[in-house]
């Protein structure tokens, strides 16, 4: 079974997608266009009926999805300018962005709510790794090489991460959001900056 369908006729679910992330309009047009139809593409295959019930994962079951889209991107973009003012570093919102904004573009795909307290994996999350799926439907679309190669590996358990500077800001900005939301879920809750040296 496909594990998605590319979806371009849902007007209300575009709307939604466009009010809902940050940095579109630091895009051109054409990635915009294809950020948004990849985000209701994996929308639209998922069994979530709102944007909001989407979860972020199943260490922090009570986070959003769309939360935490949001404060990835807002972070890598203050990242990437304090990078770019301070170290000369140089890129290209057109690949940060999307980079960014898509990261997570398959967890619809990935997790199943079984309750409010508890998310669980998806059959397809045992089949391909979480970024592997954002990947291919990102390549369907037409997004550049260095968006499909820093999203199919940024995940922890990726056994290597991109060497290029997006994938770099890419992972400081996800893993800040990432411990944000796991140290919400309460103090037994171990964040990954504390995991080191163990
Ligand atoms: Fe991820
Ligand atoms: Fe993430």
């Amino acid at each position: 079974m496909n594990p998605y369908v590319i979806d371009r006729a849902s007007n209300s679910r575009r709307r939604a997608v466009e009010e809902w992330l940050f940095g579109l309009d630091m895009v051109s047009p054409d990635v915009r266009e294809k950020i948004v139809t990849a985000w209701v593409s994996t929308w639209s295959s998922s069994p979530y009926q709102e944007l909001a019930d989407m979860p972020y994962s199943p260490g922090a079951p009570h986070y959003r999805l769309e939360w935490h889209v949001n404060d990835v991107t807002r972070a890598g973009v203050d990242l990437a300018r304090r990078a770019a003012a301070d170290w000369g570093n140089s890129f290209d919102n057109d690949v940060l962005l999307p980079i960014l904004i898509l990261h997570d573009v398959d967890k619809p795909l990935m997790y199943v709510r079984e309750s409010p307290d508890k998310v669980s994996y998806s059959q397809l999350s045992h089949e391909l790794q979480h970024g592997v799926v954002g990947a291919m439907l990102l390549k369907e679309l037409g997004l550049p090489h260095t968006v499909v190669s820093t999203v199919a590996t940024h995940a922890g358990n990726s056994p290597f991460h991109g060497r290029n500077f997006e994938a770099y800001v890419l992972h400081y900005a996800d893993y800040f959001a990432t411990d944000h939301a796991i140290m919400l879920e309460g103090a037994d809750k171990e964040p990954y900056y504390q995991k080191h040296w163990k």
